[in-house]
């Protein structure tokens, strides 16, 4: 199994070859889960699964989530297993393209503001493990950014709250919040109250590495116990911070091409592409977490 990685300077962004992931030997998923553990983002190039397969190798992990996703109704899908999340122009069911303006393709558009998944759960995820079936000719990348660079960055500019003072700060997030400010307000009533708010840490402490990263997104709406406008321009300063602070690592797919992230210390986007004319198909596992982040302790060092 060979390591590369690209940005050594922030230990950012794997790539491994010399794997299989469908026979991976228990000494090289060792190997494998510290650069996952210690990357944010690992890349493992050709790797053709099928979903048993992605779900056998993630289960490696840990636990995986069941994904919210709006096409497990089983009443028009029978085709997809719970554990996966289709992230898709392409109807399973008739393998044709979805109209633009149909709802599994806004929500999906979703994906194109950077954001941690799962952070609306109030169990948030560990690890996204992302498959890459059929990738459009043009457009479709993913792009990832280092929260825990943008916290032990933070202070090289004056800021009006250093980490000190917000290491216990509370936030709440939303992902009826975050779609309804960028994709406009696509969910019912029921999926609405189904999905409350939820707590998370602002601050998190990292279990692998015990490095600290912020925890914002797009899902993230404001601080507990914070004047409203307060805590809103603290997060988005945060978040641009995330974006700013360090490399933005542009993922250009391929087939069969397999990346883990971390979700609890990159935020990542997709890019879009033109949704009208190319077909793309990601299927994606998530490594569920074990408790709410903020029954974590954040240790500062
Ligand atoms: C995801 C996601 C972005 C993309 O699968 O969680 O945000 O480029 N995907 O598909
Ligand atoms: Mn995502």
């Amino acid at each position: 199994m060979k390591v590369d990685i690209k940005y050594p300077e922030q230990d950012f962004y794997a790539t491994i070859s010399g794997v299989d992931v469908k026979s991976i030997s228990d000494g090289d998923f060792l190997e494998l889960r510290k650069v996952v553990e210690s990357c944010g983002i690992t890349v493992i190039k050709d790797q053709e699964v099928n979903d048993e397969e992605q779900i056998a190798f993630s289960e490696r992990f840990g636990e995986l989530e069941i994904s919210i996703g709006t096409n497990h109704k089983k009443e028009n899908n029978p085709y997809l297993k719970p554990q996966i999340s289709r992230i898709s122009n392409v109807n399973i069911a008739n393998d044709k393209l979805i109209p633009v303006d149909d709802h599994k393709v806004v929500f999906d558009r979703g994906n194109n503001w950077w954001h941690t998944d799962s952070s609306f759960k109030e169990i948030p995820a560990k690890i996204s493990i992302l498959s890459a079936r059929e990738i459009p000719e043009e457009g479709g990348g993913t792009e990832f950014v280092d929260a825990r660079h943008a916290l032990e960055t933070w202070n090289s500019k004056p800021r009006k709250y250093s980490v000190e003072q917000v290491k216990n700060d509370i936030t709440e997030h939303s992902i009826v919040y975050s779609r309804m400010k960028n994709t406009g307000d696509i969910f019912n009533d029921k999926f609405k109250k189904d999905m409350p708010y939820v707590r998370q840490r602002l601050i998190r402490t990292h279990p692998y590495t015990k490095r600290n990263a912020f925890y914002a997104g797009s899902h993230c709406i404001h601080i507990i116990g914070w004047e409203l406008e307060e805590g809103r321009e603290l997060i988005n300063e945060i978040n641009e911070w995330i974006v700013n602070s360090g490399e933005i690592a542009r993922h250009k797919w391929s087939n069969g091409e397999i990346v883990l992230w971390d979700n609890r210390r990159v935020l990542h986007r997709g890019t879009g592409y033109d949704e009208s004319k190319y077909r793309r198909i990601m299927h994606r596992t998530t490594v569920a977490g074990d408790k709410p982040s903020y029954e974590e302790e954040v240790i500062l060092h």
